[in-house]
């Protein structure tokens, strides 16, 4: 299978970062994904007066991903303010696990790698199916 255009994914992400609401942090994130469908679906990062309610650029992004009518995710690249790839944070690899794709590729800092590098074992749906 091609490798998908993660050219293409961190240009989307950089902007989406660009929106960021990041005013005590400093850090805006901007984060974007291709969808199954070929969907580009982007997020951003929105804190809060209240620190620890912020929400990650990867919480507004599974959330257009619902909105703009779903799908699994095949690609995923987020960056930082200076448009550098960074890693989505613990949390956040949960939140895209869940639409995860079949063969779902990550931009990283040390280059494009498998899902299961970036979170192995990872706990998600098919596990609440399995006999209690
Ligand atoms: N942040 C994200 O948006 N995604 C991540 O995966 C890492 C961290 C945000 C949260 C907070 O607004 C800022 O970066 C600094 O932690």
């Amino acid at each position: 299978m091609a490798e998908p255009d993660f050219d293409a994914l961190t240009q989307a992400a950089r902007q989406a970062m660009a929106a960021a609401y990041a005013p005590y942090s400093g850090y805006p994130v901007g984060a974007a994904a291709l969808t199954d469908g070929g969907r580009v679906i982007t997020g951003c990062n929105v804190e809060n007066a209240s620190y620890g309610v912020g929400l990650c650029a990867e919480c507004a992004l599974v959330g257009q991903l619902q909105l703009t009518g779903g799908g699994r995710i095949v690609a995923f690249a987020c960056v930082n303010g200076a448009g550098e790839t960074i890693m989505p944070c613990g949390r956040c690899r949960q939140l895209l696990h869940e639409f995860a794709a079949p063969g779902f590729r990550i931009l990283t800092p040390l280059g494009v790698r498998d899902w299961e590098q970036v979170l192995p074992q990872a706990f998600g749906p098919a596990d609440l199916e399995a006999p209690q």
